[in-house]
């Protein structure tokens, strides 16, 4: 068969499952199974295709077809341009995260160039709070990298899934930051803080139990425990909330990632656990809260 035939196959075979992208998710699964890029297939959709391949496709697209994410499948998701390497260990990456990183990085770059830090200043602290595939600390490593700055910022990435760390000690090895970064299992942050962090990011499960269940199937595939934030999606946040005085310094940034319904929410838990710590949330690109900031009075 050639890759103009197995590509008409392929998008039916996923139309009748349900997919929504199923003429993308077709090629980049073709693709894959050829292991050349999906521009090729479109460049040469008259080439013909080997058994071994055929089969191959074959098997990725029942797999898809049973609702098992594309980023499982290919092993790997774009984001903030870069590749990050995704198995059932960690949640994959999500656009709307993006946010957060672009926040942290305006954050630490400002506290780093906006006034003068004394020569012999100790590093800035930056803390990920639930780096799952490691996304954040490993894209805020990368870019400060790239601006040359790498050494005047310590990041500690925690979570309490020790599989979940793995995952994002591979993709920080993977982009050569693995240096970078101190991974810790526990629960949120260190109990004693030592020097407290100037910027925590989190990224903390936020969907409310009883609504894990009806995402879309491919959500099912994704470690729960990743997702359920409790009766009300917040519970999990709350208790980060309730560290911050010890884990933040005085003038410090929390930002934290929220649900799109979940904005009022969090400044009204933040207003009754942090009296006097400014709250604000800013929206994604859709228009929806995703965002909150949290800074602690200097
Ligand atoms: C929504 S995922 C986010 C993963 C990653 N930061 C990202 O943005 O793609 C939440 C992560 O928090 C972790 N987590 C949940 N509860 C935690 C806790 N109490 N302490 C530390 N990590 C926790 C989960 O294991 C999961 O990896």
């Amino acid at each position: 068969m050639s890759v103009a035939e197995l590509l008409a196959w392929g998008i039916g075979r996923l139309r009748t499952s349900g997919s929504e992208a199923a003429r993308l998710e077709a090629e980049l699964l073709l693709a894959r199974a050829l292991g050349v890029e999906r521009a090729v297939l479109l460049a040469h959709p008259e080439i013909p295709v080997g058994a071994d391949a055929q089969r191959s496709f074959a098997a990725d697209l029942e797999r898809r077809a049973a609702g098992e994410p594309l980023a499982y499948i290919r092993g790997f998701r774009e984001f903030y341009g870069l590749a990050f390497a995704t198995d059932p260990r960690g949640l994959i990456p999500r656009p709307e995260t993006e946010l957060l990183v672009e926040a942290a990085e305006t954050e630490i770059m400002r506290r780093l160039t906006g006034a003068p830090r004394p020569v012999g200043t100790s590093p800035l602290r930056v803390a990920d709070v639930g780096t799952g595939s490691g996304a954040i600390a490993v894209s805020l490593a990368v870019l400060l990298r790239r601006r040359g700055i790498g050494p005047q910022v310590e990041i500690l990435a925690s979570d309490d899934s020790p599989v979940a760390l793995e995952l994002a000690r591979e993709n920080a090895v993977g982009h050569g930051v693995a240096d970078r970064i101190e991974f810790v299992a526990l629960d949120l942050l260190p109990t004693r803080v030592g020097r407290p962090f100037e910027v925590i990011v989190a990224n903390l499960p936020y969907v409310p139990s009883g609504e894990v269940d009806r995402l879309p199937v491919a959500v099912s595939f994704e470690p729960r425990r990743a997702l359920d934030g409790g009766p009300d999606g917040l519970a999990i946040i709350a208790r980060l909330l309730d560290r911050l005085p010890d884990a933040l310094a005085a003038g410090g940034l929390a930002l934290l990632e929220i649900g799109a319904d979940q904005g009022e929410a969090i400044c009204r838990l933040a207003g009754a656990r942090l009296p006097g710590w400014p709250c604000r949330v800013a929206t994604d690109l859709a228009g929806h809260p995703r965002l909150a900031r949290l800074e602690r009075p200097s």
